[in-house]
């Protein structure tokens, strides 16, 4: 927007109503730490400067973002002890570039910001003589924000932190969010605040509100979901659940329908196409794609999983895996990563695949685990069939041609290859290597004893009734 704006992040403070060993700010949204929502909401504005000040307690956020954002320097201030948000703007004078007019300050738990709420900020402050001004909300409950004290004409006279507030101003329930657009003086006015204020209030701290007192400060209101900020792990829920909504209606929007959709959990980085279904009770995260008319039936936790066109997936569960284009999975398929499902492939109830490559057309109809293999085109592999792909030491690769047939509860030796047409008999154990089209055969041959069954019978009771009279001597000699 202009060359002459510079955000300023505060992120210095130590979470203290967080309870947690990390900054609040590099907890998560939707896949996103609380931070890079924040960063997000400026970005768009293209600010000359972003200078985040940081502290002891949030250390992190350096390593975290090592400098570069999305491609845009943040330059890093630090901020040590932590004495208050007035305190902690002081500390991005020294980092300020000279061209630098106008100062966008924001606290870093405001995830719910948008780029639309900070362009009114910014025009309610024009250019030329514009003042600071302050993006305020009527909060339905107000507990725990400072309160708005409006003076003469409207403008800001006061703001109130709810600690410090009389029980009439705790009724207001005009709020601060914390967010302010300022001129370079504003730091002058830290100084002179500073000098008439000290650290007298509540908590000991230097107050950034209360800068408001030295200048005309215009409010400009905004919806209170915009601006909340997020200071524990209820409010990071609400959050949280605020944006997955917000996502989840983009995607309808774009064509993507959801049945029960406060029932799924998306990440901001899943990317769908028109006409996917997502059903109940879905999660889907990181870099997760789905392609036009999939149906996710039910239950389907997706990470970073690539999914193809026109498939049908109930309760799957992939990881890292690559999915064609109409193919059938489930229920209960866990495609760990490394998988590849390539087009019109079927995977049945209780399958378990890990970088595997599966052949176009292949089944794998129930109750299997391929490990470490490649299979052919229009391989059938029968129920039961486990590839045996650790010894105990290593991993090893199996390799199936096209069209193979493996019969039901089946072990196929980790390292071996079967050509293309081979025909693995049912409930074998195969060890070694099956060339094209040949049947093999690894089991016991079945031996069929005639008219056995009414001998077997009969010695087998005889030992019965021999046991049970040896019992009964052995109790009676007892007594
Ligand atoms: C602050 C405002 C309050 C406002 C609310 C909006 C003050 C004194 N109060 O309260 O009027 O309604 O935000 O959400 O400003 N930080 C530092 N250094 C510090 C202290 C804080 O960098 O020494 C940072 C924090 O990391 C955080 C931001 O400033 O990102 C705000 O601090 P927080 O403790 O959350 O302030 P609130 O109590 O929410
Ligand atoms: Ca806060």
């Amino acid at each position: 927007m202009t060359g002459n704006l510079a955000v300023v992040i505060l992120a210095a403070g130590k979470s203290t109503r967080f309870k947690s060993t990390t900054t609040k700010l590099l907890h998560t949204l939707c896949g996103k730490p609380m931070i890079g929502w924040v960063l997000d909401s400026v970005l768009p504005l293209n600010p000359a400067q972003i200078i985040v000040v940081y502290g002891e307690s949030s250390k992190k956020l350096l390593e975290s973002y090592s400098s570069t954002y999305k491609g845009i320097q943040l330059d890093f201030v630090i901020q040590e002890p932590p004495l208050g948000t007035g305190h902690a703007l002081l500390q991005a004078e020294s980092k300020l570039g000279e061209a630098a007019s106008k100062i966008l300050v924001l606290p870093g738990d405001t995830p719910q910001l948008t780029v639309a709420v900070l362009e009114a900020l910014i025009d309610a402050s024009p250019e030329a003589n514009g003042g600071p001004a302050v993006l305020t909300a009527v909060a339905p409950d107000p507990t725990g924000y400072g309160r708005i004290v409006r003076g003469d004409s409207g403008v800001v006279g006061q703001i109130v932190e709810e600690l410090d507030c009389s029980e009439e101003q705790q009724a207001i329930t005009e709020i601060n969010s914390g967010i302010y657009l300022f001129n370079r003086n504003v730091f002058d006015q830290l100084r002179e605040s500073a000098k008439i204020h000290g650290q007298e209030n509540t908590k000991g701290e230097y107050y950034l509100p209360q800068v408001v007192e030295l200048a005309q400060t215009k409010a400009v209101l905004a919806g209170f979901q915009d601006i909340c900020g997020v200071n524990d792990r209820i409010a990071l829920a609400e959050a949280e659940n605020a944006l997955l909504q917000t996502i989840r209606q983009q995607w309808m929007c774009e064509g993507v329908t959801f049945r029960l959709p406060e029932t799924t959990y998306i990440e901001h980085s899943v990317q769908l196409a028109e006409d996917v279904e997502i059903g109940p009770h879905c999660v889907l995260t990181g870099t997760t794609t789905i392609g036009t008319g999939t149906r996710l039936v039910q239950g389907c936790l997706l990470e970073s999983c690539r999914i193809g066109e026109n498939c049908e997936l109930r309760h799957v569960r992939g990881t890292e895996a690559v999915v064609g284009n109409n193919i059938y999975a489930g229920p209960y398929v866990n495609l760990r990563p490394g998988t590849i499902l390539r087009d019109n492939v079927k995977v049945g109830n209780f399958v378990e695949t890990k970088n595997s490559d599966i052949g176009e057309g292949s089944k794998l109809p129930h109750l299997q685990y391929i490990g470490d293999a490649t299979l052919g085109e229009g391989c059938n592999i029968g129920a039961g069939t486990i590839f045996c792909n650790y010894d105990g030491f290593s991993k090893k690769q199996t390799k199936l041609g096209d069209g193979v047939f493996i019969g039901s509860n089946s072990s196929l030796q980790g390292g071996i290859t079967i050509g293309k047409g081979g025909y693995v008999a049912m409930g074998s154990a195969i060890t070694k290597d099956v060339p094209e089209n040949a049947l093999a055969v690894g089991r016991a041959r079945q031996e069929n004893k005639l008219d056995y069954v009414p001998k077997l019978k009969k010695r087998l009771q005889q030992q019965k009734d021999e046991l049970a009279k040896q019992t009964q001597a052995d109790e009676g000699g007892s007594k």
